[in-house]
């Protein structure tokens, strides 16, 4: 085994024209050095770190290249016997580094690296320091666009845009925590067809326009579905509907007002939920994107991408059975082709490098022919090389009822009201939270207006946070019970643990400001240094979030903090102890990496 202890020239992390001060996470760190331990075991062959946290309990985190390595080493020239003589002379040629205490080999070929504990205790006490910014992931990008909520206008805003909403939130905050510009977007769904048919119908029940332009939300919503019915099963009005589309399109003003006071009414509605969640979108619907289109189709068909197929136009794309519908059968344009304005939009005058897309599974196919039509118009590059700019579809599961079915919450006329959702969370933190001051006795203490305050926080926290732990791709079942409960991987408990670390650090006496400059942090105890080291993994797990835009992973994370502190908590004195300054500084960093863990999720 190597032991090292001189430091590493090649470890300045920052990025030039960096403002902030930054570090690179252990992960990014240790690839470079393993990099370099491979480069001197097989110069010839290009071979990419492969690193991950130990799972075997040797050492903090394990290389494991060996064994593949081992294999295509024997095709060329060979000296090693077998994987794990390939990993000692990796050890042994790993470079010389201050963040490294030992290096092991296990068989078969396992390198495991065990970290310093005075280097992490030293990073801890620099974030203290420096900010949690100082962790924030250094990612290729400066411009994001995200394509999130996008609810429809006059339809209802259903439980899977609440899963796009917070979804999208979590990834907006934390690409804006690692200083990335992100252009939040409402792709609201706001031009087509059936706003003909939704204006001719209030036209026909309301003779005075106005009338018509005042309804509210739930009123709407039914004509809307009124509308259809009657659009399905009446010829007559089918052709009236599809006049009012031609009025509208050609701007006509009875047309135009009528269509911009049902957005209203919508808007109106879908800011309610925006305000209660927290969550900030700039809307750019389908409608805007409508100008664009025709100088996009033409240059995809002068590219020779569309052609004619049974009265539509359309772009096949290899390898899918059914094209994508670019100009429909009438000659109006549809989802698909809206879709390739905004991309080029998203490309050539908002200058993004990536678009991110939010919405149920059910819509990959949709997207994954659409992508391939702007990669074939050569919008995106092909080679594997080449990153940016790149397209990302991010892909969620369904909300499940307690009876394991889709997920409804009802109101008088069976529409889907999101706005009950979160007020029955609300309530019934509320609830809890009366019964547990009541029999605290300290309900006399609090005023309507922080119980109201706290119980929003409370609910709403919980409903995001039951969301988000889970891999977005599964399905999951929606109960209140369970995500209001104090135990487990829940909101609710994660905001108890954090409270009492703060009270923790309160009944010290100690002012940790001033701690953190004079007096350093010793790791001594094994749950010291198991805490210190998943607080300095908190880089590389946004990075990861960032990468594969999968938010479960941060609440993953919280939750083994959680854990990790317990157990230290536990296990180590903090007040009154010989240790109590160290550790007070630990406790210090894990409320503040907890906060912004709160920060970034709910
Ligand atoms: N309005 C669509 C829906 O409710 C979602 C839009 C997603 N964004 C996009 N650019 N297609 O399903």
């Amino acid at each position: 085994a190597a032991s090292t202890s001189s430091s590493n020239p090649h470890s300045q992390p920052q990025e030039s024209g960096a403002t902030q001060h930054r570090v690179e996470s252990v992960k990014r760190h240790l690839s470079r050095l393993v990099a370099k331990s491979l480069c001197a075991v097989a110069a010839d062959l290009d071979v990419e770190p492969m690193i991950e946290v130990s799972k075997s309990g040797f050492g903090d985190y394990q290389c494991n290249n060996a064994m593949s390595l081992f294999s295509r080493i024997r095709e060329s020239a060979t000296n090693f016997r077998n994987p794990n003589a390939v990993g000692q002379a990796m050890a042994d040629n790993f470079p010389p580094s201050r963040i490294v205490e030992s290096i092991s080999v296990v068989g078969p070929g396992y390198v495991n690296i065990a970290l310093s504990s005075d280097w992490i205790a030293q990073r801890i006490q620099d974030m203290l320091i420096h900010g949690i910014e100082s962790w924030a992931p250094i990612l290729p990008v400066k411009r994001v666009v995200l394509d999130f909520s996008s609810p429809n206008i006059a339809k209802e805003m259903h439980v899977g845009h609440i899963r796009s909403t917070i979804i999208g939130d979590t990834l907006a905050r934390i690409f804006e925590f690692a200083n990335i510009e992100v252009l939040r977007r409402n792709h609201v769904g706001d031009w087509g067809t059936q706003f003909g048919m939704l204006i001719e119908f209030l036209f026909e029940k309301f003779a005075n326009g106005e009338e018509a332009g005042n309804q509210a939300i739930e009123n709407l919503q039914g004509f809307y579905r009124n509308a259809k019915k009657k659009f399905d099963e009446n010829p007559d009005f089918k052709g009236r509907a599809q006049q009012a589309v031609v009025r509208l399109q050609r701007g006509e003003d009875r047309y135009l007002a009528a269509w911009k006071s049902i957005c209203q009414i919508s808007r109106n509605e879908f800011d309610l939920v925006y305000k209660r969640l927290n969550v900030e979108l700039e809307e750019k619907g389908e409608s805007f994107y409508n100008p664009y289109i025709p100088r996009v189709l033409e240059e995809l068909t002068s590219k020779g991408l569309i052609t004619e197929s049974e009265g539509a136009r359309v772009i096949f794309i290899e390898g899918q059975k059914a094209p994508l519908i670019v100009v429909k059968r009438d000659g109006g344009f549809n989802y698909a082709s809206t879709d390739l304005a905004a991309l080029w939009y998203r490309l050539n005058v908002e200058m993004a490098e990536w678009i991110i897309y939010v919405t149920d599974v059910g819509q990959q196919q949709h997207f994954h022919s659409f992508f391939s039509a702007a990669r074939l118009a050569g919008w995106l590059p092909d080679k594997k090389e080449e990153k940016y700019p790149k397209v990302s579809h991010v892909g969620f599961g369904f909300v499940l009822g307690a009876e394991g079915s889709r997920f409804r919450t009802r109101s008088s006329d069976g529409v889907v009201r999101l706005v009950d959702l979160l007020d029955e969370a609300k309530s019934q933190s509320l609830a809890q939270l009366i019964k547990r001051l009541t029999e605290n006795g300290q309900i006399a203490d609090w005023t309507d207006e922080e119980l109201d305050k706290t119980s929003e926080a409370v609910g709403y926290g919980a409903v995001k946070y039951a969301d988000l732990k889970n891999n977005r791709l599964t399905n999951y079942k929606f109960s209140y019970e369970q995500m209001l409960s104090d135990k487990g991987n829940t909101a609710v408990y994660l905001q108890y643990a954090h409270a009492r670390i703060c009270s923790i650090i309160q009944k010290s006496n100690k002012d940790v400001k001033e701690l953190k400059l004079t007096e350093s942090i010793t790791l001594g105890h094994p749950d010291e240094r198991s805490l210190g080291l998943h607080l300095i993994q908190f880089a590389e797990v946004v990075e990861q979030a960032c990468d594969d835009l999968s938010p479960h992973r941060l609440c993953d994370y919280l939750y083994t903090l959680s854990e990790r502190f317990s157990q230290f908590y536990t296990n180590c004195q903090v007040v009154g102890s010989p240790e109590e300054t160290s550790r007070l500084l630990l406790c210090q960093a894990s409320a503040v990496v907890m906060r912004q863990c709160f920060h970034l999720l709910v």
